[in-house]
């Protein structure tokens, strides 16, 4: 029988998340069928779309921009949260437990699993994130877990980072049993890594304000796509350098194991066009 799944997302035309999870499903020799699925922005939208979704039999969703946090805070009322979507404060993932609304968020673990598949060394890594919104928010405790040395976080907005690590330190105690700083990323300097951009900068044209004396081993941009200025910056210093579309796979196919019990492969080659 066919399985259903769908990514809900606003917009959502240009989501990759069919196709990706076509292959697994061939992959694993699964029959269903991965939709996108428009939702206005509001939240009663919102809850609707996933309580048709389930009530018609789905097995499981994925959330996307601008709805994961409100998919955090709707599991939050009426089912189950995973550790990684309490302390991420955001659901990627939905599917039912025991007749109940179940969120996890894979966004970090994927991130996490790229990195290694890359061989970058996370175990006893100085990292330093960019960046102090929801993209760092959600992958700062699987770094910690995945066994990294020190962690700095940095924002150009000083306070931002301050706050959400503080906030992070009193939800999880893995987090505040580790190292970590905050600075002003053009306070950013010495030798990391890795460097990891999670800020919303991407392809904008905007450049951070980066020091000549900050240097990585390893550069990551959370965002895909060709030509990222972070990573023609790193790329100028010859560290290793990777775009986020990795990632994208990566929490694709944790999603897909948490629904399927399958674990399908993630060679990121075989899904670019
Ligand atoms: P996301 O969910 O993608 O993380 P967000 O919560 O809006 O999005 O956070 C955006 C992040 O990108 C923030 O860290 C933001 O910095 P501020 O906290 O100072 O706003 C960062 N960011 C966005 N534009 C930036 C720019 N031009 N220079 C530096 N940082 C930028």
């Amino acid at each position: 029988m066919t399985q259903h799944f769908i990514v809900i997302g606003n917009p959502i035309a240009h989501s990759k998340s069919p196709d990706i999870h076509a292959d697994f499903a061939k992959q694993v020799g699964l029959d269903i069928r991965y939709a996108r699925q428009y939702c206005p922005d509001n939240q009663d939208s919102f809850i609707a779309v996933v309580e048709a979704f389930f009530a018609g039999g789905g097995v499981g969703a994925n959330v996307t921009v601008p709805f994961k946090q409100m998919a955090y805070e709707l599991c939050e009322q009426r089912g189950g949260l995973s550790q990684h979507a309490q302390v991420a404060g955001a659901v990627n993932t939905l599917m039912q437990k025991e007749g109940h609304l179940y969120g996890d968020n894979t966004d970090g673990q994927g991130l996490v699993n790229h990195i290694q598949q890359l061989g970058w060394q996370l175990d006893t890594a100085k990292v330093a994130i960019i960046g102090a919104g929801g993209a760092a928010r959600g992958v700062i405790l699987p770094l910690i877990q995945a066994g990294i040395s020190q962690l700095t976080l940095a924002n150009r907005t000083l306070d931002k980072a301050t706050t959400l690590l503080q906030q992070l330190r009193q939800a999880d105690t893995q987090i505040a049993n580790a190292k970590t700083q905050v600075c002003a990323i053009n306070e950013l300097t010495g030798h990391f890594d890795v460097i990891i951009n999670a800020t919303s900068i991407g392809l904008s044209g905007e450049k951070l304000p980066l020091q000549n004396s900050l240097t990585c081993v390893y550069a990551y941009d959370m965002m895909y796509g060709r030509e990222l200025p972070f990573l023609q910056h790193f790329a100028k210093q010859d560290s290793q350098i990777s775009d986020g579309y990795g990632m994208l796979i990566g929490q694709a196919a944790l999603s897909f194991e948490l629904w399927t019990g399958q674990q399908p492969t993630t060679a990121a080659a075989a899904f670019m066009d």
